[in-house]
């Protein structure tokens, strides 16, 4: 048997519960997957004229999930309505997880929520705003009501300036509240930027570790940081800030709860192929259309390893980045904790 038949055939047996938040049959899980794993990489298309047989390394398809992984296990995620977060929460469902997402985009996180449950797995929708504290707790209350309790969450809501996740971008208005090098850098910037990254992933992990704490049976918590997190980076302070405060929060609770079997981690990607960084190039490029210069070190390394290699210079995609998040949070990554992972393309390594 081939690996394409045995997952195949593991599929064809695995079952899930369907979804909106009330008891419901086991029923089949249909078998809907990719399983084209087998090639690393493929030949650049347009063979590169200095440097013989360049390489593509071949992305994780989209739709590929390890079937039953998250069986029995209930998920949070924060941010689900769209990019990383939706694809986290799509694969989870998939393998079996019962899915609490939650997003400030009500209408948005609405849908996905909704697309996941008419898929046939059981999913919530929380709406709120994770830097409150109060919405925090609704989410974590929502887990243990509606699926009796809390094993794993994946803290992923993130933002990279004082907008709204869907505003449209007008530079020239908005500049007060958008990234800027510091002595340029407006307070609204600086206090939303923290007070949902920085703030809010603490509220998240207080109620998601009270929460596994009373229950007494462990858990993974997955902390979506950024490259940000790891390096400084030029004319986004807040970010940058924030995104550190991300990983020390990490490891600062890795080392508190690692005694009772809780596992905390983070994930620092480079360019990830989401709203989030469409809208961060439409913003940097109406910036520029002013006549905005700055000294240029802040950009001095655009590319990290694995774009550079790459015929069309791709960032990575959510699917890509979910791909380690669930391992993270699932009982697979037994002995890793307190770990910052670099999934970004080998970026802070050169
Ligand atoms: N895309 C990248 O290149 C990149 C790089 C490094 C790190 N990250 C981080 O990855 C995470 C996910 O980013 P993405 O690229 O998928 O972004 P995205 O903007 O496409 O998705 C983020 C989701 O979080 C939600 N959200 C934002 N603020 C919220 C709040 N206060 N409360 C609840 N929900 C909120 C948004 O509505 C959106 O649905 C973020 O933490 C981001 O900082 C992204």
């Amino acid at each position: 048997m081939n690996r394409r038949q045995a997952l195949t055939t593991v599929a064809a047996s695995a079952t899930t519960v369907v979804a909106t938040g009330h008891a419901a049959a086991a029923r089949p899980e249909p078998v809907q997957m990719s399983l084209a794993l087998e090639d690393y990489a493929q030949p650049w298309k347009t063979p590169d004229p200095n440097v013989a047989n360049r390489m593509n390394v071949a992305r994780v398809p989209d739709d590929y999930f390890m079937p039953g992984r998250f069986a029995g296990k209930t998920v949070l995620v924060t941010g689900c309505a769209r990019g990383m977060g939706k694809a986290a929460a799509v694969r989870l469902a998939r393998e079996g997880a019962n899915v609490v997402g939650v997003d400030i985009l009500e209408q948005l996180g609405a849908k996905t929520i909704a697309e996941i449950a008419a898929a046939g797995h059981r999913a919530t929708f929380v709406a709120g705003d994770i830097s409150k504290d109060s919405v925090c707790a609704e989410m974590v209350r929502v887990c243990v009501t509606q699926c009796g309790g809390l094993d794993a969450a994946l803290n992923n809501a993130g933002v990279t300036d004082a907008l709204g996740p869907d505003e449209a971008i007008d530079y020239l208005r908005q500049r007060d509240r958008v990234m800027a090098p510091l002595h340029l850098a407006g307070d609204a910037y600086w206090q939303r930027v923290m007070d949902v990254n920085a703030t809010g992933t603490f509220y998240s992990m207080r109620h998601e570790i009270r929460q596994m704490l009373a229950q007494n049976r462990g858990g993974a918590i997955v902390n979506v940081a950024s490259v940000a997190g790891l390096v400084g980076f030029g004319g986004t302070s807040a970010y940058v800030a924030s995104k550190h405060a991300v990983n020390g929060l990490t490891r600062s609770a890795a080392i508190d709860y690692a005694p009772f079997g809780i596992r905390i981690n983070s994930v620092n990607m480079h360019t990830t192929e989401t709203p989030m960084f469409d809208r961060g190039r439409e913003i940097l490029a109406q910036r520029s259309a002013t006549g905005y210069k700055d000294t240029g070190i802040g950009l001095a390394k655009i590319f990290n390893l694995l774009q550079y290699s790459d015929e069309r210079k791709r960032g990575s995609t959510a699917a890509e980045q979910a791909a380690v998040m669930l391992f993270l949070l699932s009982p697979e990554s037994s002995y890793i904790t307190g770990a910052t992972y670099q999934t970004d393309g080998g970026f802070v390594t050169i």
